[in-house]
């Protein structure tokens, strides 16, 4: 049985995303900060080890990555670096407090994790999944802290692929539009729901399986030879250049 590690898989898109890999077959390790609802995410599903920790914190994640060479062995077929925070807010008002909450989860956290799992990913030649936005493709306001997150994890699936790919191991990144989960309706208001579904062109936020079915994809057999590659699942935003809602029919 094939194993996967899902970073933020309490709730969102990292749910998802483990519910589509057990349905395919693999045994799935949930790893979540969120303690109460990591329980909650885990209580009905088989072939999963939910594990507490923040992935932030480089002696929580050591800890967690040897909870799971312990109980399934020192091979990881995929890692999904998927566990996010967002805050939103002008640059003037983002003192280094709160770009720090950002960074530390969005980019330090795929970071210590891939490193802590580089040795049973290059044992199993598997695969990482990164988990960046369209908010790392396209710049706009109230993201510098988020924005540039995610733009770094970019960068960062970039050179895993190229110094990985040596012990067959693939890094790819997947950057989501918008989804109606809880990160996200935190910081969407009903003004910005709505200037988003005038400026993609298929008119819609995606769904959480949506985007799973990205991910899962990019973590199997079908993607052999796909490594190093960013692939935006959001209704073409990013595709958009001038996506003025003026220039439509
Ligand atoms: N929802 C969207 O519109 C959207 C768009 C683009 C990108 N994304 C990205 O997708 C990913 C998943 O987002 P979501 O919308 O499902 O969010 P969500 O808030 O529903 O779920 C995120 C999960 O990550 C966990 N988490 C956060 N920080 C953590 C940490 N330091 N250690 C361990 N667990 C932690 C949370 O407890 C939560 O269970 C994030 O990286 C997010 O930035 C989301």
């Amino acid at each position: 049985m094939k194993t996967a590690l899902v970073t933020g898989a309490a709730r969102g898109i990292g749910l998802a995303t483990t519910r589509l890999l057990l349905e395919d077959g693999w045994r799935v390790a949930m790893i979540d900060r969120d303690a109460p609802e990591l329980a909650r995410a885990a209580a009905d599903l088989q072939n999963i080890l939910p594990v507490v920790c923040d992935v932030s914190i480089p002696e929580e994640v050591e800890a967690m990555v040897l909870r799971l060479a312990e109980t399934w062995g020192s091979r990881i077929d995929a890692l999904i670096n998927n566990a996010g925070v967002a805050e939103f807010g002008p640059m003037a008002d983002c003192d280094f407090a709160m770009w720090r909450r950002v960074m530390e989860t969005n980019l330090d956290g795929v970071f210590l994790v891939s490193q802590a799992c580089a040795p049973m990913l290059k044992e199993a030649r598997g695969a990482i999944v990164n988990i960046a936005s369209i908010s790392g493709l396209r710049a706009s306001t109230l993201r510098v802290a988020y924005g540039t997150s995610k733009a770094a994890v970019i960068q960062l699936t970039k050179q895993q692929a190229a110094e990985l790919g040596e012990w067959g191991v693939r890094a790819n990144c997947v950057c989501p539009g918008p989804v109606r989960t809880k990160l996200a309706m935190a910081v969407h208001s009903q003004e910005i729901i709505d200037a988003y579904h005038d400026a993609i062109p298929l008119n819609r936020y995606g769904s959480e399986q949506e985007i799973a079915e990205v991910i899962v994809f990019l973590c199997g057999e079908k993607a052999s030879y796909v490594t190093g590659q960013v692939i935006a699942a959001d209704g073409g935003f990013d595709s958009t250049g001038v996506g003025l809602p003026a220039l439509r029919e």
